[in-house]
This record gives structure tokens, sequence and C-alpha cells, in this order.
């Protein structure tokens, strides 16, 4: 993938906008393609600052439910990539788990997120497969209609944008997406803030499906045994696929508000070929 200056969306002349002259910075070879005055905040720094120093701040890789959803967002996009050679972006990725299952379906995976640390590490840790670069979902550093998937998991609610936060990202998902392109949007939220992702998605897409994981029951039994966290009981409660599996046969008994992690699958109206044919 080629980057543009996500504040004019044209080529980048090294790490400058050619037409506003925005000179962006890097960390650690990795463009910082983000507003420049927002990589000065503090809330740029205390996000970042999550993965400074090797920190690990979700356990992706281990917990159960985490592990599923990962699985329910790669089987998910990968059912919707027309060819090997399809661009996806996993936006908000954290230190790459979803880029890296999508490696082995796809050649063309970006990987963007607003901390320069967690980027860095997973060019790091994926090496040139990947592009990678540090960029905020309200702003993405993309060409118009270049990308076949767009996810955003953990995710519009969980990024604290506000409302117009929320909207300009989902704008920014649709613009990035060629025609028929898909999007997907996930996030951890309680049944009755379902409405926080929904609405802003469906401003600006038609929903396509929605994406229920079923992890509301284990949540609310893992808050009851976290008094034993560091225990074996409590490693092999957060850790068991089966139990998890087991679990979420009751969470589904609940419907929609049986999930913590819950999603919606869009899709950008394909392009309109051809004429008809005119009437004789
Ligand atoms: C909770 S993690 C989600 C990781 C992964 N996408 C998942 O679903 O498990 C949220 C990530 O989003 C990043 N982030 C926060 N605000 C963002 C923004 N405005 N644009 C892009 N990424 C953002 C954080 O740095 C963090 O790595
Ligand atoms: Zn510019």
């Amino acid at each position: 993938m080629t980057f543009v200056s996500p504040c004019c969306r044209v080529a980048l002349d090294v790490l400058t906008c050619p037409r506003c002259r925005t000179t962006y910075t890097e960390h650690a070879g990795i463009a910082v393609l983000v507003d420049p005055a927002f990589v000065k905040t503090a809330g740029f720094e205390v996000n970042d600052r999550r993965y400074q120093n090797g920190a690990v701040p979700w356990a992706y890789d281990r917990q159960a439910p985490e592990v599923q959803k990962y699985s329910v967002l790669t089987e998910t996009v990968v059912s919707l990539l027309p060819s090997r050679a399809s661009a996806v972006a996993d936006v908000g990725c954290s230190l790459g788990l979803l880029s890296q299952h999508l490696l082995s379906h796809c050649d063309d995976v970006t990987a963007l997120d607003l901390s320069p640390s967690a980027v860095a590490r997973v060019k790091e840790r994926l090496g040139p497969r990947v592009s990678a670069a540090a960029a905020s979902a309200t702003a993405l550093p993309l060409p118009d209609a270049s990308l076949d998937v767009v996810v955003m998991s953990d995710g519009l609610v969980s990024w604290s944008l506000g409302d117009a936060g929320k909207l300009t990202a989902v704008r920014e998902a649709e613009r990035v997406l060629k025609p028929g392109g898909h999007a997907v949007f996930m996030d951890y939220v309680t049944p009755s803030r379902h409405h926080e992702l929904i609405e802003p998605v469906k401003a600006v897409f038609g929903i396509e499906r929605m994406l229920y994981t079923h992890d509301r029951l284990w949540y609310v039994t893992e808050s009851m045994v976290r008094v034993l966290k560091g225990t074996a009981v409590h490693t092999f409660f957060s850790e068991s696929l089966g139990w998890s599996k087991a679990l979420k046969k009751v969470s589904r008994l609940l419907g929609p508000a049986g999930s913590k992690h819950f999603g919606a699958v869009v899709q950008k109206p394909p392009a309109v070929t051809g004429t008809a044919a005119p009437r004789t």
C-alpha cells in the first residue's frame, strides 16, 4: 500500500504533504501519519504509553473470548476477500494479531494504529509483508477506493472519539473502500450500548449482517473469579477454549444481549456497470 498524506490525501514527498506542507515524523522507522498538533497532546502520548517498553496491554492471544473473537474476525474477513491479491486494512491493529492471521490469506495487508510504538512492534514482528503506519481512524492515510476490506475492531466505541469522531471514522472506512468492498466493525460493549456502534455505522452504510460472539456469560463469570487472578484456577478459566465454548452455548440463548463483542459487516455499493439497453 502506498500511503498518502492524511491531510490532503496526496502522495507524500518523503514525509511532507506537497499540497499543504504539513510535515509528519517517524518513530523507529514507522511513519507517524497523524496530525502533528495531535501528536503533541497528552491524549496521544497516554495511548502510546500502553505499548512502550515492550508492554502487552491486552492478552489477545491467550484470553479465550479474545482468541475466539480473532477467529470470528479472521473467518469473516477471509470470506469477504475477492482474491489473495485483495487489499485489506486492520485499523487499530494493536500488536498486529489480526494482520498476522490475515497474511496467511492475503498478500496486501495494511496495519494501522494510533500508537507508533505498537506499529513499530508489528513491523518488527511481521516484516516487509505488511504495510504499517501510525494513523488515526478519523484520517486514514490511504487513497480513495483502495481497499477490498477494512476492519475497525475495538473499535469505534472503544476509541473515545465522540459522536462526530465516530461518524468521521465510518466515513473514512467508506472512502477508502473500493465500490463493492466491505467493512467490518466490531466492539466490546455492554448490550445496552450496542447502539453506540450501530448508529454511526447505519448513518453511512446499510448493514449486511451482524456478528455476535456470545461471550457475555464468560465476562460475567470471569468477574466473579477475578479475585483468584494469578492462580491456576483463574488461568484455566481465562484460557480454556472448551469452557468458553460451553458458556457460549448458554449466552446464545440470550440473543443479541448475550454478546459483549459484537459487530456489523457492511458493504459499499458496487459500481454500476454498463448502461441499460435502449428501448426499441
Ligand atoms: C483495544 S485495542 C483493539 C485491538 C484490535 N483491533 C482488536 O480488536 O483486538 C484498541 C487499539 O486502537 C488504537 N487506537 C486508539 N485510538 C485510535 C484511533 N483514533 N485510530 C486508530 N487506532 C486507535 C489503540 O492504540 C489500540 O492499539
Ligand atoms: Zn496536506
